[in-house]
């Protein structure tokens, strides 16, 4: 299984996942750049925020308004969207194979 990492508008890094891997663990471990995952997953950084691809938002998912994540995502550096997530908060399933999420840009 694949996911695709968009780090700028010509230059996509697509790595290998297993079932049960999340997207910020994924991407430290395949060394990808802006994406460095501070707090170990414990949704209090905000340094694995990404935008959801719009063909993939649906099946990630959006988080709850107020939870912990939607207001990380506020506070995050780069700007808040739509299709914001945390990485750390995605967790990687057969069903999310090919998911595309780009880095955004600065982080
Ligand atoms: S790794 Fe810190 S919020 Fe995701």
């Amino acid at each position: 299984m694949k996911i695709t990492f968009r780090m700028g508008p010509d230059e996509n890094r697509e790595v290998p996942f297993e079932e049960g891997e999340t997207v910020m663990r994924v991407a430290v471990e395949n060394g990808i750049d802006g994406i460095t995952g501070d707090c170990g997953g414990g949704c209090a950084c905000a340094t694995c925020h990404v935008y959801i691809d719009e063909a993939w938002i649906d099946r990630v998912g959006v988080p709850e308004p107020d939870s912990t994540e939607a207001c990380m995502i506020e506070v995050a550096p780069a700007d808040p969207k739509p299709t914001s997530r945390l990485g750390c908060q995605i967790v990687l399933n057969a069903a999310l194979d090919g998911l595309v999420v780009e880095v955004p840009e600065g982080q």
